[in-house]
């Protein structure tokens, strides 16, 4: 629910501003103000009357509108609001932003605003695949601007691809887990997730089964908690939990960088089925077959423990660690060794034999190892094992 909560919803001028009529009403079902902001391109598609009728709030459109400075700054009016949302984020706002560009009210609001922004991009898939725009999106990631869609499907313009704005309903769960009042609130929380890929050469690499499917999951339940959540993720098959921070990474080494720039936090879970290994000497080129059949020898490095190198840091360490352990035998012995040995508060293991079905599959049967015991949970959907795990954090943290 969203009752109390002000929603500054700035609509750009792409033809998906017709669905953010329907968001309008959306986010007012479940309790929200809606104040609209349009830019002057958003006047092609839908009209000022429209969006202040379906709002009943004033409509805002020009910077220089004296009456609207009169009654409410656009400093005060970026600040007001709970959370501020763009959609449909167009390539030109989505650059005016990475580039720091305040020429008319919708960006001078966005460079203004103390709130977190969510954005719903919306272009043609050509504009969406541009080096400009991937370039745009990587700096507005970095500058925490928080990402819903965009989706894949048949476009307005014809042709099929990323670039659809997402469904006003997905927008409204971003909203909601962007804002959720929950006991984690102002609380930071850091997940891991998904697979690590080591590259061979060029085209080769290292994997595992990971889906991501539980790491997501539980960022999905802190978020809705009220955390704000820093989510890195290796390449994972699923799709990636709306409404937090993505910080998408290839390799361990790269997760663990990722790791530690989003420190500090105050509890953090490694969800993650990182790679403990990686090559040990990076190859350029290709690895050709010799003709003669020789095989290639791979050599190995270890890769950095991530879990490991957190849980023992001696300053700025997260209140609560997490890990996970993916064991295939005697899973609570080894999982306590691990315990012990990385310096986590929590291990939460699991068997991933293939004949469990766990790993790539939609449920999970864990033991959750803390110092005081080890607790076994009956298996259930990882959405589950996600929400209680989130719950028991609440109370840790507490
Ligand atoms: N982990 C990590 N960095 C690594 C390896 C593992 O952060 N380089 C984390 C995982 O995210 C998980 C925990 O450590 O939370 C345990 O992972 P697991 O694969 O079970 O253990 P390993 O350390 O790889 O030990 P082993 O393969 O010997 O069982």
């Amino acid at each position: 629910m969203l009752a109390g909560k002000r929603i500054l919803l700035i609509i750009g001028g792409g033809i998906a501003a017709f669905k953010s009529l329907d968001l309008i009403r959306r986010l007012r079902e479940r309790g929200a103000t809606v104040v609209p902001v349009l830019t002057k391109a958003a006047e092609e598609f839908v009209t000022p009357l429209s969006a202040s009728a379906l709002s009943a709030e004033k409509v805002y459109r020009d910077l220089f509108d004296l009456t609207d400075e009169a009654e409410m700054g656009h400093i005060e009016l970026s600040r007001a609001a709970d959370l501020v949302v763009v959609a449909p984020a167009t390539a030109d706002l989505m650059g005016k932003m990475a580039g720091g560009l305040a020429n008319d009210l919708a960006s001078t609001l966005l460079m203004a605003t103390d709130k977190p922004v969510l954005i719903a991009p919306a272009m043609n898939v050509r504009m969406w695949q541009h080096p400009a725009t991937q370039r745009n999106i990587a700096t507005l990631k970095e500058d925490g601007i928080l990402f819903v869609g965009p989706n894949e499907g048949n476009m307005a313009c014809g042709e099929f691809g990323l670039g659809r704005m997402a469904e006003p309903l997905e927008i409204v769960a971003a909203v909601e887990a962007a804002i959720a009042d929950g006991p984690l609130r102002g609380k930071h929380m850091l997940v891991t997730s998904g697979p690590t890929h080591e590259p061979i050469d060029p085209v080769r690499y290292i994997a595992n089964r990971s889906s991501g499917a539980q790491g997501t999951a539980i960022a999905t339940a802190l978020s809705a908690l009220g955390a704000e959540v820093t989510f890195v993720t290796g390449p994972a098959d699923v799709a990636r939990p709306q409404g937090v921070r993505v910080v998408e990474v290839q390799t361990a080494r790269e997760m663990l960088a990722a790791v530690q720039a989003a420190l500090p936090a105050d509890g953090a879970v490694f969800a993650a089925a990182v790679a403990d290994w990686r090559m040990a000497k990076a190859v350029d080129m290709k690895i050709k077959k010799d003709g003669k059949g020789s095989l290639p020898v791979l050599e190995f490095a270890e890769n950095p423990d991530i879990l490991a190198t957190v849980s023992q840091m001696k300053k700025g360490r997260p209140a609560l660690v997490v890990g996970f352990a993916a064991e295939t035998d005697d899973v609570v012995k080894n999982a306590t060794a691990k315990r012990k040995r990385k310096g986590c508060d929590w291990i939460v293991a699991n068997d991933v034999s293939p004949e469990t079905g766990i790993m790539g599959g939609a449920e999970n049967a864990v033991v959750v190892i803390t110092s005081d015991g080890v607790e076994e949970w009956p298996r259930m959907g990882k959405d589950q094992v996600a929400t209680r795990l989130a719950a028991a954090m609440v109370q840790a943290l507490e």
